[in-house]
This record gives structure tokens, C-alpha cells and sequence, in this order.
């Protein structure tokens, strides 16, 4: 389990940007779940969590880690989260555990988004992976029929609810080129929830977990991180 390894030096150096006495943002899917392990390691120095899916809330919880509601709570100064895919200006393709709505809240929210992933998700272009959307259950025939319009394959994931009662469609073979427009497009679909596409706000640190350890990659100097 060579990626899984690189997920756990990810997940880990990730722990350096925790400030005591905070609020964490904390995302979905395996890189995620061993985050929620090293934050076990300093539960006591935290003030609590938000997360991003029902299975995070689980796992943090049987730590026991508080789980605030996104709601009632005003500041959060970091958000950690894996990716699907990388690309060197931190956008991202995210989803592949269908909780990117949830995921794309909190990054809103988030003063600091820091992705964490093994090094196969670094891409040079986006759209290796498919791009999950999640969409209304009743218009996913009609949105299928518009992303076929933008050039993309859309497959419906079986036996996949989100959180949130909708489907996901993974769509492949679209040109994401030019990504910001792309999430703009797509977001502008009657019936899309949220495009898996995070170009607008992306993370502003990757920590890539590589076999000679984690790799930082920030997108400005100045951070909130
Ligand atoms: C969940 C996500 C995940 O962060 C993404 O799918 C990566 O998952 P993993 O860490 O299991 O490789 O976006 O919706």
C-alpha cells in the first residue's frame, strides 16, 4: 500500500499547521481519515471540528472529537482535505467520495485550505480523473444531456447518495483547460448542486506526501496558513 503510506506523511505533516485552542475544518476519504488519526494525537489542544461527511463525523467522534454544526460557528482558520487531483496553481478535482458539496462550504468558510494527497494526484492538467458534479436526482437526464453539449461523457454513480439526498455523475473527457470558466459553466446548470471542480477558491498549501517525505507547495506568499 505504497499510496496509502504517502497519504499518512501527508495527512501527518499536516499537523504543523494546527494552531491550539481552534476550530478545524476537517474533509472526506482516506488521505482525510488518517488526518483525523494524527488529530486524535492532540485532541486535547483543539477546540473541536467541522466536518465535511457523515463518515468524518463518525470517525472523529469515536475519538471523541467534538463535531460542531458549520453553523454555529463563526471562525475557522483551517481546513485540511485530500483531492482527486493537484494541479500546480492548487486547483483541484475533488468528490471521489461524493462529499463535495459539504467539502466546497467549508473551504468557502476556511481562511486556510491546505490539500493533502499522495503524489499521484499531482497533475500538470486537470481531468485525468473523472469530474464528479452532484446533481437534483430529477434533472439528471437533463444535465447529462447538457455536459454531453460541453464536450463531456457523464456516468452516473451507482448506488450513491450524498449526504445531501442527490446523485453524482462522474463525467470524463472534458476540456479543463481553462478551469475557473469551466466551474463557472457547470455551476450555472439548472440541477447542479456543486461541480467537484475547486478552481475558484482551491487550497492555498498542497502537502504532498512523496517517498523522500512531504512536499509544500503554496500558491502565494502570503497565506492566512
Ligand atoms: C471526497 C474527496 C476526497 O478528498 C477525494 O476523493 C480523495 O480521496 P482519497 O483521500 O480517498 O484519495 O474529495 O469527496
Amino acid at each position: 500500500m505504497v499510496h496509502d503510506e504517502l497519504k499518512k506523511t501527508a495527512s501527518w505533516a499536516a499537523l504543523r499547521y494546527v494552531r491550539s485552542g481552534t476550530i478545524i475544518g476537517v474533509g472526506t476519504g482516506s488521505t482525510t481519515a488518517h488526518f483525523i488519526d494524527a488529530l486524535a494525537s492532540i485532541k486535547n489542544q483543539i477546540a473541536g471540528t467541522v466536518s465535511s461527511s457523515e463518515t468524518s463525523s463518525a470517525k472523529l467522534k469515536a475519538y471523541g472529537i467534538p463535531v460542531f454544526d458549520l453553523n454555529d460557528v463563526s471562525l475557522l482558520p483551517l481546513y485540511v482535505d485530500g483531492a482527486d487531483e493537484i494541479n500546480d496553481q492548487l486547483q483541484m478535482i475533488k468528490g471521489g467520495g461524493a462529499a463535495l458539496t459539504r467539502e466546497k462550504i467549508i473551504a468557502a468558510v476556511a481562511d486556510c485550505f491546505i490539500c493533502v494527497v499522495d503524489s499521484s494526484k499531482k497533475v500538470e492538467i486537470l481531468g485525468h480523473a473523472p469530474l464528479p458534479i452532484e446533481v437534483i436526482p430529477m434533472a439528471r437526464s437533463y444535465v447529462s444531456r447538457q455536459l454531453i453539449k460541453l464536450g463531456g461523457c457523464p456516468k452516473h454513480r451507482q448506488n450513491v447518495i450524498t449526504d445531501n439526498g442527490n446523485i453524482i455523475l462522474d463525467v470524463y473527457h472534458l476540456n479543463m483547460r481553462n478551469p475557473v470558466q469551466l466551474e463557472k459553466i457547470i455551476n450555472s446548470l439548472t440541477g447542479v448542486v456543486t461541480v467537484g471542480l475547486f478552481a475558484e477558491r482551491g487550497a492555498d498549501i498542497a502537502i504532498i506526501g512523496t517517498t523522500r517525505g512531504a512536499q509544500i507547495l503554496q500558491k502565494n506568499y502570503y497565506t492566512k496558513c
